[in-house]
């Protein structure tokens, strides 16, 4: 089977190595051998592996007529010309495997439908969680279950900045620079640590999950990059950890998507998850709570499961495999009446009555609290760490509102979900 690869970076040389590591046993797997005819890259002088010599190129349409590649790989990253390209390969009746969640989840079921179309199989395993196996298992075998919830962590370099912050004491710019140099980090590492990156593969994950199309755009996305070790700390005191959470729950007529830092219980299963794994939980109505759990970004993590997708549309070049499911029409519901209890962090005047003053705006708001700490006095200000219990989203902006005008309110410091019990 000849495949054409786009993009040879992080992923793409990891494709390349595996296929070359394995290519053997995946022979025998699937009764054909994988055979890399040509490589699309952007600049011809850079360094190449050896592995690929004589088969690079910077021009598409040397992969996209060559009549014998009839599977083409795209590991390119980006929006663009990445969904240009993949449209055409499934025009011209080509299986596509791609990486790319920023395409599948602006484009998936435009991309979904030509492909079935051309009856040509459209393969995206490694957009979400990197090594995870988690399209396939909600596509094929959990798909005769209802799915109520769907929490994870989808981002591979916040979650191994959080972890070297709260563990080694690093500071965030440190710990992204790490990340960025074992090619974790997307190419615009804004995608990762604002949170866009996460956003994106829940979008994916939901729209399968709730049968419903839902974009990047109409998920709620905060980034990390205003968790202070100051929280973190104090997230500690509480018997907590911060991360970055992806969640999204259907409701009767709607569905709530969000990706915020979140403040977990040292005992939630997702607390554990450390550097670049990443994690996703499910609850099904039939299977109950199912767990994935696998390195979530990286070279040879990643390869796994582009090279796992060439495998399956091999065994399926007769027909396409995954078709889109957003039979579902439901509507997104809006942040602000999302309702969970939140963990505040203010830096207030030292002095009588601030206290009260501040607890009166929450409670003019309907806002109870469920505890209230004084930190870290210093030059006759304090900070006030809050936790609340349950509320929507917007009672709480608008006690901020109030609170924000008060002289005697230096800032709000941090807002930042809390899940489970408190
Ligand atoms: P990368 O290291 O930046 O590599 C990108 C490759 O694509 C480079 O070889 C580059 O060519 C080539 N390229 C970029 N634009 C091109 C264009 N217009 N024409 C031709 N070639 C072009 O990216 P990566 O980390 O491997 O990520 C690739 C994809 O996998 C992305 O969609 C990413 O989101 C996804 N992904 C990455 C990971 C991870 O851990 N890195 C995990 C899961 C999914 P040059 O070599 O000539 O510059
Ligand atoms: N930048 C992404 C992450 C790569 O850190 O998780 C995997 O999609």
């Amino acid at each position: 089977m000849q495949i054409g690869i786009m993009g040879l970076g992080t992923v793409g040389t990891g494709v390349v190595e595996l296929i070359e590591k394995n290519n053997d046993t995946i022979t025998k797997r699937i009764g054909d051998r994988i055979n890399i005819k040509k490589v699309l890259v952007q600049n011809l002088n850079k360094e190449r592996p050896t592995l690929v010599e004589g088969k690079i190129t910077d021009k598409f349409e040397d992969i996209l007529e060559d009549e014998d590649i009839s599977i083409i790989v795209e590991v390119m990253g980006g929006e663009e010309p990445a969904h240009t390209y993949i449209r055409k390969a499934l025009s011209r009746g080509k299986h596509v495997i791609t990486a790319n969640k920023e395409v599948i989840s602006k484009h998936g079921k435009e991309l979904l439908e030509l492909s079935a179309e051309k009856n040509v199989n459209l393969l995206f395993e490694a957009s979400v969680g990197g090594g995870i196996p988690i399209i396939r298992p909600m596509k094929q075998c959990l798909s005769a279950n209802e799915i109520t919830k769907i929490i994870g962590i989808l981002n591979g370099t916040t979650n191994y900045i959080l972890s070297q912050m709260s563990e080694r004491g690093k500071s965030f710019s440190e710990a992204l620079k790490e990340a960025q140099l074992k090619g974790y980090a997307e190419s615009d590492p804004t995608n990762d640590v604002k949170g866009f990156d996460a956003a994106r593969k829940l979008a994916i994950l939901s729209s399968i999950v709730f049968n419903t199309r839902i974009t990047p755009e109409q998920v709620y996305t905060e980034g990390i990059d205003s968790i202070s070790p100051a929280d973190i700390q104090y997230a500690r005191e509480m018997g907590s950890v911060i991360k970055l959470i992806a969640i999204g729950k259907k409701h009767e007529n709607s569905v709530e998507v969000s990706v915020t830092p979140v403040l977990l219980r040292e005992d939630h299963p997702l607390a554990s998850v450390a550097g670049t794994f990443n994690a996703i939980m499910v609850e099904g109505d039939a299977v109950g709570p199912v767990m994935f759990y696998g390195l979530g970004a990286g070279k040879m993590p990643t390869a796994s499961a582009v090279v796992a997708d060439i495998m399956e549309a091999i065994k399926h070049k007769n027909g396409s495999k995954i078709h889109c499911t957003c039979y579902n029409h439901l509507n997104v519901m809006d942040a602000g009446a999302a309702t969970t209890s939140f963990y505040l962090r203010l830096r207030v005047l030292d002095r009588p009555g601030v206290l009260s003053k501040i607890a009166g705006a929450f409670g003019e708001n309907q806002i109870s609290l469920s505890k209230v700490f004084q930190k870290n006095t210093m030059n006759g200000t304090a900070e006030i760490v809050i936790v609340t219990y349950d509320v929507p989203f917007q009672n709480l902006q608008d006690a901020l509102s109030e609170i924000q005008a008060y002289k005697q309110v230096a800032e709000i410091s941090t807002v930042i979900r809390v899940e489970g019990e408190r």
